[in-house]
């Protein structure tokens, strides 16, 4: 089955050869192609160029042609940082917050992540997988192609393991490429207050083993920051899983300079993730590793925090990807077309950098840079069509219009 786009009015994020990722000034290139085609074939992308060089085909393949005329097509969002599985909204925590309450207050109180915990401690599997479906539409049609998804509501080995199942369920279940991410250190249960020691015991003896045995993640996460899971903690949980194959993406350095990033970084994180609180030293740490620095602008927004200083890291010549944080309590949005006009309104990112960060140095932050992220030959056919804008830049500026007409995720349209 063959799909051609014709009179694509920009092709936008297309590569040749796939990248790693795209750092410091390298950020404020983005590669497109004016009146061009796109060739579809199966799940993958076939060919592009521009409309002078489309190629022959024989008369009797069948190819369906879509003429794009006045439209853009770029390549799906890859969200890399989600919470997506979750039981019951938190306005009632947000009220609380216009009134004055902070997000660690919350917490103290036994709100956040332990009403989440609550919530999903009793919620079947069958509610979690169609409420996390129906956000996953929601994300879809919003143009994302790629979500990393954690647990971290559980707080059991029981009900870690059964958000895990949820995921792997969505995974099996959905067009959209899903990684899953093992967050049993997210938070303290209450039956573990005053025992955290205990409590990471439990995460490394117990859950991260089970975990690893039933295949249930790609990769593992630890909220690593004042209040929440010391640099030695995470260390250990690190440390276990490595043993157990699990690659770290981390929460770091949301609510202070936690040594967050440095412990990342030493375990060869895939990312580390908030980062509202860098330094110089945070900033040579990531310089020397392989570890995305990943942005939440989302969850900064949401909770009116501190800005992290993305200009300064892509001056220093580090990459950027932002991601949305979808959870009930610090981002109930997954929309990356609004992360995107969050990072230029906000961070001063230009439009070309918002979109390098949330396609290819996304897809890198959740390990699926060789098969995601961009318009490049052999890559999945995970992109959208928007409506008939002018430019590009119209996409963030325009922060509250829906601009996408088509979506195709393994090259079909949903
Ligand atoms: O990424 N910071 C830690 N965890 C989530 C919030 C989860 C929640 O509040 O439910 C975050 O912001
Ligand atoms: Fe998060």
């Amino acid at each position: 089955m063959k799909t051609l786009f014709i009179n694509i009015k920009k092709l936008i994020q297309v590569e040749d050869n796939a990248r790693k990722w795209l750092a410091g000034k390298e950020m404020a290139n983005l590669s497109f192609i004016e009146n061009a085609f796109l060739l579809i074939e199966d799940e993958f992308i076939k060919d592009f160029g521009p409309m002078t060089e489309i190629p022959d085909f024989n008369e009797d393949e069948t190819i369906v042609e879509v003429d794009v005329s006045g439209r853009m097509i770029l390549p799906s969002f890859c969200d890399s940082h989600t919470h997506l599985v979750y039981s019951g909204s938190r306005e009632i925590e947000y009220v609380d917050k216009i009134k004055g309450l902070s997000y660690e207050e919350i917490a103290k109180r036994g709100g956040g992540i332990l009403n989440s915990s609550n919530r999903l401690h009793i919620a079947s599997e069958e509610e979690l997988y169609q409420n996390a479906m129906e956000r996953i539409r929601e994300i879809a049609n919003f143009g994302t192609g790629a979500v990393e998804i954690k647990s971290g509501y559980g707080l059991s080995t029981e009900d870690e393991l059964k958000m895990l199942r949820v995921i792997k369920k969505l995974k099996e279940t959905t067009p959209l490429e899903i990684k899953a991410t093992f967050l049993g250190a997210h938070a303290v249960p209450a039956n573990y207050k005053g025992r955290q020691y205990e409590y990471v015991d439990l995460v490394i003896n117990e859950m991260i083993p089970k975990v690893a045995e039933e295949k249930l993640a790609d990769y593992i996460d630890v909220f690593c920051d004042k209040g929440f899971f010391t640099v030695d903690e995470t260390d250990r949980i690190l440390k276990a899983g490595e043993k157990h194959g699990l690659t770290g993406k981390i929460h770091a350095n949301e609510l202070d300079y936690s040594g967050g990033i440095q412990v990342g970084v030493k375990y060869n994180a895939l990312s580390v993730d908030h980062l509202e609180f860098v330094g110089d030293t945070e900033i040579e740490s990531l310089l020397k590793s392989n570890t995305m620095p990943t942005i939440l602008p989302g969850a900064a927004f949401f909770l009116n925090m501190p800005l992290s200083p993305v200009r300064k890291m892509m001056d220093a010549g580090l990459p950027i990807a932002l991601a949305s944080d979808y959870n009930p309590g610090s981002s109930p949005s997954g929309n990356m077309k609004f992360i995107m006009s969050l990072g230029c309104i906000n961070y001063k990112m230009t439009p070309e950098e918002v979109i390098n960060a949330t396609t290819i140095n996304s897809a890198y932050a959740m390990g699926i840079e060789k098969t995601h992220g961009s318009i490049c030959r052999g890559k999945v056919a995970n992109l959208y069509v928007t409506t008939e804008i002018d430019n590009y830049e119209f996409i963030p500026y325009a922060y509250t219009s829906n601009l996408i007409e088509k979506v195709m995720l393994r090259g079909e349209f949903i």
